[in-house]
């Protein structure tokens, strides 16, 4: 690498997941404005912080690949988010099937059915863990049954895909060991599942398409199905259930927006407005990576042929060349294009089905359970990771409403 007039921060260090279980937007903020091509010597990694930057890497595939994504120095796997075009997307178009934006829209009444199954589990007592309770099973189940996993199964998915986001730090060698044993556990889970689809008539679960899908006159391998269904079940399951409690909390801090969206649940284009702020104030991916294909000058730095980089999405989401008052939270902002879902070839392939669980899940939360405070004393500890991050608990109570069934 080759750094001309590159000021550090001594609190940088971009694999560590307890710096992202922080949060530290001031130091986010002080690399945007003093080195926002900031290169960190003890992991050899390039980090993008301003939103123009991320997105004009974003747009040019060819100098950034894929290859070795999603995490910086990782291996490269065969799932899409790790390949290039053309190879990407005959995996993307595969898999794209049950993401339409009509298989997605058709999908509304059953996910309102969920999040009321959710509440009525709790809304009796009183109090509960939104994470746990509320947060979590909604994306869970909802990505567990696109895959055609049994439900019987889904306390075990959630276990080995919480364990696997754990180990995404480099300050903790036992929960990478836990990770590591999580893969293993899901590995042998979906062989089985693998060769029951296999043996049976094509169904209408992705995992069976998969089985059965044929490009250029090949099926996928055992191995690729593992990697791509997992990449569907962690990208499903670990993300959306960030926003859903990052933007409760938010909500929760700022209470004039609370009696906005409160007063305005009914009101389909408020609500859908109101996810996209949510989205960019929690930004859950902390990070996506990519690797240069040729030596490149960004910003007067040089990155230089195989060089790592990390595109920073919550310092993109707040840079004030962008937004105005980003660290204003405003359900009614005006402009909004995000990246909290990433841009171009690679942009998420769930985000219509995330868009769509937020906007119904805060549509009943606003409904049924309209006074939810934190717990007195509660404490909220942030996963640590250095890709997705959010709360591990989140005590709350609100008064108690009969259940609907
Ligand atoms: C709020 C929730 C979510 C957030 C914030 C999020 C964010 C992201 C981001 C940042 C990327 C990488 C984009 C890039 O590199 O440009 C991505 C890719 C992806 N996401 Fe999501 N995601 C969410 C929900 C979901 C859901 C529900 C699914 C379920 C299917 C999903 C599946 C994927 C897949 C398969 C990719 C890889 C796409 C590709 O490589 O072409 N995500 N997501």
């Amino acid at each position: 690498m080759a750094i001309a007039n590159h000021p550090t921060h001594p609190e940088v260090d971009l694999l560590d997941g307890r710096w992202y279980a922080n949060e530290p937007h001031e130091t986010w903020t002080w690399m945007r404005h003093n080195a926002p091509v900031y290169y960190d010597e003890k992991c050899d990694t390039w980090a993008i912080m301003r939103y123009k930057d991320v997105l004009a890497i974003e747009k040019d595939d060819e100098t950034f690949s894929s290859y070795r994504s999603p995490r910086p120095h990782g291996d490269p796997l065969p799932m899409m988010i790790s390949m290039d075009d053309p190879e990407h997307l005959r995996r993307r178009m595969l898999v794209n099937r049950g993401f339409t934006p009509k298989r997605v829209r058709d999908k509304e009444p059953e996910i309102r059915a969920i999040c009321n199954e959710i509440i009525d589990k709790v809304c009796e007592n009183g109090e509960c863990d939104f994470v746990w309770d509320i947060a979590a099973p909604l994306p869970l189940i909802l990505i567990g049954d696109m895959l055609g996993f049994p439900r019987e199964s889904y306390e075990d998915l959630l276990h080995w895909s919480d364990d696997m986001i754990r180990g995404t730090t480099v300050s903790d060698p036992a929960a990478t060991e836990k990770a590591m044993m999580a893969g293993i556990a899901f590995r042998e889970y979906q062989l089985k599942v693998i060769a029951d689809r296999r043996t049976r008539e094509p169904q209408k679960d992705l995992v069976s398409i998969l089985c059965h899908a044929e490009m250029n006159g090949e099926k996928l391998d055992d191995e690729s199905l593992i990697q791509e269904t997992l990449l569907i079940l962690i990208g499903g399951d670990e993300t959306t259930r960030h926003v859903i409690t990052g933007g409760m909390l938010a909500l929760m801090s700022h209470p004039d927006e609370r009696e906005k969206l409160m007063a305005n649940r009914h009101d389909d284009a408020y609500v859908v407005r109101a996810v996209e702020e949510l989205l960019r104030w929690v930004t859950p991916i902390k990070n996506m990576s990519r690797s240069a294909t040729k030596d490149v000058e960004m910003n007067g730095q040089k990155i230089e042929e195989g060089e790592q980089i990390v595109l920073m999405y919550p310092s993109a989401n707040r840079d004030e060349e962008i937004y105005e008052d980003p660290f204003v939270f405003d359900l009614e902002r005006e402009t909004n294009n995000h990246l909290a879902f990433g841009f171009g070839t690679h942009f998420c392939l769930g985000a219509s089905l995330a868009r769509l669980e937020l906007k119904v899940m805060f549509e009943q939360l606003m409904e049924r359970l309209p006074d939810i405070q934190l717990k007195e004393g509660a404490e909220l500890p942030f996963r640590a990771s250095n890709f997705i991050v959010g709360p591990e608990a989140m005590p709350i109570t609100f008064t108690p409403t009969a259940a609907t069934s």
